[in-house]
């Protein structure tokens, strides 16, 4: 049976039936590909794929369309961006006049240089190489005043709502809410607003490796909405060609069913500890943001987006 015929059966079983089957399509049909999630982002890598397809198209058109209203009404703007990619936000949102600053901060060397691949002359890139959850490794200035703030789809490598919750847990140092309180700091001088892309799923430190629950958030986000959305653009996408095609298969094989491993890892090596819309509200709203307004961003309920400012008096 072909990959996708499997996929399609797996999804049509009881939910408590599928994380067995998971195992069953996984050695029955092996990994074509050996890259994990955001370990590359160049031409060839499945984030190349993966930044085409039907859900991350409508996560970047959101987000392009609000940015490029506010650096218009913005001259001489800078953005603070957390998880930069491969750049594609930036390739979707500036044109060729435009002037401003881009503060990076992504662990990553090979992202700070996709990024800046993207950017016209009158744009400087700051790159600042480390964790948003290290700011004694920003370095002296720390985060900059900015205009506006993105995090898309990067805060939820921070383990942990607070750092009260990581303590509990052995890890040191600020969790997402830190981040948030940190984030809003930066927004306050210049009056800006930022925004929050998350898949909409809890899976953070509550959870110990190998919980049922936690297998089964996992494959809520990772199979039974990014693998559905995977098995309809492979399906309907007519704009495809046959090397996207192929990408969109591993990623459908590689990160969709192998991401169950992710529920099985040491706590510690999970990388993704997600929240679900009403903690993600709970904690910004305690970061002393407002959010303004905040939808999903794609039909399969995966990604939200919470548009925020600093709540002020
Ligand atoms: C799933 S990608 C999202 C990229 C981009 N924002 C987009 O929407 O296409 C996650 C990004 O977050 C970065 N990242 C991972 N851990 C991070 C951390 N602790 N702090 C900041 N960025 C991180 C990764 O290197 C990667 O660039």
């Amino acid at each position: 049976m072909a990959l996708e015929d499997a996929v399609r059966r797996l999804l049509e079983l009881p939910r408590g039936e599928q994380p067995a089957e998971v195992e069953r399509i996984r050695r029955a049909h092996p990994a074509p590909s050996a890259e994990a999630w955001n370990t590359r982002f160049g031409p060839g890598s499945l984030y190349e794929a993966w930044a085409r397809t039907t859900v991350m198209e409508g996560l970047y058109h959101a987000n392009a369309a609000w940015l490029r209203d506010l650096l218009d009404d913005r001259p001489g703007w800078r953005v603070l961006e957390v998880g930069g990619g491969d750049g594609t936000l930036w390739a979707r949102t500036l044109r060729p006049d435009d002037r401003g600053e881009i503060w990076l901060v992504d662990p990553l060397p090979e992202v700070h240089a996709r990024v800046a691949a993207h950017l016209p002359a009158g744009v400087r890139l700051v790159p600042l190489e480390t964790g948003i959850e290290h700011p004694d490794r920003l370095g002296p200035r720390g985060l900059p005043a900015a205009d506006a703030v993105i995090v898309s789809l990067a805060l939820h490598h921070v383990p942990g709502a607070d750092a009260v919750e990581r303590d509990r847990h052995g890890l040191p140092g600020a969790g997402k809410a830190e981040v948030l309180v940190a984030l809003r700091s930066a927004l306050l001088p210049r009056d800006g607003e930022g925004v929050l892309n998350e898949a909409d799923v809890f899976c953070d430190l509550a959870l110990p490796a190998g919980d049922p629950i936690l297998v089964d958030r996992i494959l809520d986000s990772y199979v039974r909405r990014a693998g559905l959305s995977l098995l309809h653009d492979l399906g309907r996408r007519t704009d495809a060609d046959d090397d996207l095609r192929a990408g969109w298969r591993a990623l459908l094989r590689r990160w969709c069913l192998d991401q169950v491993d992710a529920a099985r890892a040491p706590l510690a090596d999970r990388d993704v500890y997600e929240l679900d819309v009403p903690r993600w509200l709970a904690l910004l709203d305690a970061a002393g943001l407002e959010v303004t307004e905040h939808a999903f961003t794609d039909r399969y309920g995966l990604f939200h987006r919470y548009r925020f400012r600093p709540r002020t008096g």
